[in-house]
């Protein structure tokens, strides 16, 4: 289902890949990104920052770095198709606005239909909290610690019409420790999230991943 992956420009230090990310809350990863972005020599920068939740406190990040950044809340309609579609309208108008070449999902806690993901195909990301395809959906750290497993770490892919089955970009594992609970696990696998995400969009900027 679905058409093909068109994979973002190649860009260059003079024209740095225009980056948007869209987080549902803290916004650590976020951070991760912008703080990369402006201690080295990036060919990505962010311009945009979208949270579909008005609380999501990471929107402060992005008006910290000087970004424009704006929560989009769900708006209030009796049909929850025409809720989504019309939310995901609105995102999407942004995007374009803000003329946008990489959808960052960083945290972002909500499920895309195939119209959003139809349109951003190949420039839309995504990092999830375990080694794919194991423990997909919104509890993984959950599930890795009921399902008893030893290894446990974060996945960089591209977003496709399933939920947390595109194409991997790249893995990193880390040990699940005995005395882990999902709060431990969720902070030991943002540590790597946070090296791991920057260094995958310099590949995807510079035109080295190829599919
Ligand atoms: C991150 O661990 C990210 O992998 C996860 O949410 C956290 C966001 O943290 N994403 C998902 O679970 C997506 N299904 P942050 O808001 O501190 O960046």
């Amino acid at each position: 289902m679905g058409g093909e992956f068109i994979l973002p420009r190649t860009a260059s230090l003079e024209d740095p890949l225009r980056l948007a990310v869209l987080i549902s809350g803290g916004g650590s990863g976020l951070l991760s990104l912008l703080e990369h972005q402006s201690a080295t020599n990036c060919k990505h920068r962010t311009v945009l920052v979208l949270s579909d939740r008005e609380s999501a406190s990471g929107l402060q990040h992005g008006i910290d770095s000087g970004v424009k950044s704006a929560p989009v809340p769900l708006m209030d309609f009796s049909d929850p198709v025409v809720q989504r579609t019309t939310h995901e309208e609105e995102i999407h108008r942004l995007l374009i606005e803000s003329e946008v070449e990489l959808v960052v999902l960083s945290g972002y806690m909500r499920i895309l239909t195939p119209w959003f993901v139809g349109h951003w195909k190949g420039r839309l990301v995504n990092i999830h909290p375990s080694l794919l395809p194991d423990f997909p959906g919104a509890h993984a750290h959950r599930d890795v610690l009921s399902a008893g497993v030893t290894v446990t770490g974060c996945t960089v892919h591209l977003v496709d019409e399933g939920v947390d089955t595109g194409p991997i970009l790249a893995q990193q594992s880390i040990p699940v420790k005995s005395n882990d609970d999902a709060e431990s696990l969720q902070d030991r696998v943002k540590q790597v999230e946070h090296s791991l995400y920057p260094q995958i969009i310099d590949m995807l900027s510079s035109g080295e991943i190829s599919l």
